[in-house]
């Protein structure tokens, strides 16, 4: 808060210089512009984009004011959707100031007032709403609210980067940073807003795929979550824009992507195209870790509702789960989440056994089935538990019908709070049951590793506070489970789940 609240101070003062200048000096004004000032990235992210996107607004701060009207002059004779032509247009460009209010209207009929409103008190994501007349380009990472009915010299320029872990520093940093700019109503402009060169009929949403890697959790919790929660309403009708697009995230997701929206995502930094839309959000809403708080949500959103929406996309056949009479002779089946390189249970197949024993039906999914969303999607909902060591697969349970229980396998290492709050305090709001089985000293093989009076051991929160948690507790062990005390748990999790 109080870094955004000096950078808006410094924009204010120097929008109030640059004023003052512009009413100083002539009317003409001639603005020289080399072909390397233009960012040399065009299109390749994969050659680093980031240090030129850094030097490019590195580049725009220091122009000030001076920079949107570079901008326009450049967009104005660029050819829509040219990369090309971006980096080969005239190195001498001149604008008339005295022209500037005639200009920002020029290609709208009457002149258009945009309302906009910022939320930057959650602690998940800051977030703005506009309405009105708004001009997006991707490239340079820049929204316009033209003729903005709130206008205030001193926050015209808000950055803000769209993703959800607000309250982690080393994630934002590799978020990019997209800027609000908003004019005043004419005649007071001085930002000549460039001219839209494709315009949608439909809102915008805008957010990065830079801060979840590979990870499951974080890509549902940090922004499919959010995303339903911000564009489910649109029907389908709403036009998404990925900064720091992750291709690899966009194949995985399409599924659920196309269900949200009828149109092809847009790699908004490679964009050169100025869009113009009727609406638009910057940033994700999100209320809580994998969940939707339905008191902030403006639909009035639900987790159960979310569940619904996913199970319509992977078109899954339970809805609910339905008790199993023990007589019938039918029996639960029990998704067993397997992992193989930490927090593995090293007598897996015992386990198993032990399940079966006590009466499941169980099926085994390891890392490779549970790579392929549509599969274990199909696999998840066709059960009635999921059992499995703290990790990213276990958010599969949002595929479970509801009044399905997920047990989750809490390692050594005083880590119950840690991972409740991932994957045990979410549960309820799903219309899921959870169990939780914490392994004791006995079960993890630790012990073949550090001596019982080893701080591990003895005071597992001094290995957190050195910073070794994930280290020591997630990547350094696995667990054995003690059949009998696992059979024992799991049997009263069998009778939950049947009836006589
Ligand atoms: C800009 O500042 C004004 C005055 O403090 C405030 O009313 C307005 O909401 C702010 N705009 C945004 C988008 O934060
Ligand atoms: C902003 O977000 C906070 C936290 O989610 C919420 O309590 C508040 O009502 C929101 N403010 C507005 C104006 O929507
Ligand atoms: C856990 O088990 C896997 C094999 O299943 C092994 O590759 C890994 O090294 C083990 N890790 C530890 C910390 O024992
Ligand atoms: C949900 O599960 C509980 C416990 O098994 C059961 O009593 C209840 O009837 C179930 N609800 C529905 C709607 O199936």
């Amino acid at each position: 808060m109080k870094g955004r609240h000096e950078s808006t101070k410094q924009h204010g003062s120097a929008g109030r210089r640059l004023l003052l200048w512009l009413l100083l000096t002539p009317l003409l004004v001639l603005v020289v512009l080399k072909t390397d000032f233009l960012p040399q990235a065009a299109h390749s992210r994969e050659a680093g984009f980031t240090r030129f996107k850094d030097e490019m607004v590195h580049k725009v701060s220091s122009l000030g004011l001076d920079s949107a009207r570079w901008q326009q002059q450049s967009l104005d004779t660029e050819k829509p959707e040219s990369a090309k032509g971006y980096n080969q247009q005239n190195e001498i460009l001149a604008t008339n100031v005295a022209k500037d209010a005639s200009l920002i209207n020029s290609d709208v009929g009457a002149p258009k007032i945009s309302t906009f409103t910022c939320n930057f008190s959650h602690r998940h994501s800051d977030n703005c709403r506009m309405e009105g007349d708004l001009r997006i380009h991707g490239r340079s990472a820049s929204v316009y609210v033209v003729s903005s009915s709130t206008f205030n010299p001193k926050n015209s320029t808000i950055p803000i980067k769209p993703y959800t872990r607000k309250w982690e520093p080393e994630t934002m940093a590799r978020i990019r940073e997209v800027n609000i700019r908003t004019s005043p109503p004419a005649p007071y402009s001085v930002v000549i807003p460039p001219r839209c060169t494709v315009r949608h009929d439909v809102p915008a949403v805008i957010f990065s795929t830079g801060g979840c890697g590979k990870n499951f959790f974080h890509a549902m919790s940090d922004l499919i979550v959010p995303l339903y929660t911000t564009a489910h309403e649109y029907n389908g009708h709403v036009q998404l824009l990925i900064t720091d697009y992750e291709p690899e995230w966009v194949a995985k997701f399409r599924p659920i992507l196309d269900a949200l929206s009828m149109y092809p995502v847009i790699d908004f930094d490679s964009d050169t195209a100025v869009r113009c839309f009727p609406a638009a959000h910057v940033g994700l809403e999100s209320h809580r870790i994998l969940g939707i708080d339905p008191a902030l949500s403006r639909n009035g959103y639900t987790m159960m509702g979310f569940r619904d929406f996913l199970r319509s996309v992977f078109s899954l056949h339970r809805q609910w789960r339905t008790p199993i009479s023990r007589s019938s002779g039918q029996k639960p089946r029990l998704v067993f989440v397997l992992r193989h390189h930490s927090r593995a249970v090293t007598n897996e197949a015992d386990a198993i056994a032990a399940l079966a024993d006590v009466g499941f039906e169980v099926v085994a999914a390891g890392p490779e089935d549970v790579s392929d969303m549509a599969k274990i999607a199909a696999v998840v909902n066709s059960c009635d538990v999921m059992v499995g060591v703290h990790g990213a697969g276990l958010t599969n349970m949002v595929f479970l019908p509801h009044n399905g229980t997920i047990v989750q396998i809490i390692p050594w290492g005083n880590l119950k709070y840690p991972c409740r709050y991932d994957f045990g305090d979410p549960v309820p709001d799903m219309g899921l049951h959870y169990e939780e089985y914490e392994v004791t000293a006995e079960e993890t093989t630790l012990k073949d590793k550090y001596p019982r009076d080893h701080p591990v051991f003895a005071d597992p929160i001094s290995i957190e506070r050195s910073g070794k948690l994930w280290e020591v507790f997630l990547e350094g062990q696995n667990v054995t489970l003690d059949i009998d005390r696992f059979r024992g748990a799991m049997q009263h999790v069998y009778q939950s789940v049947t009836t006589e």
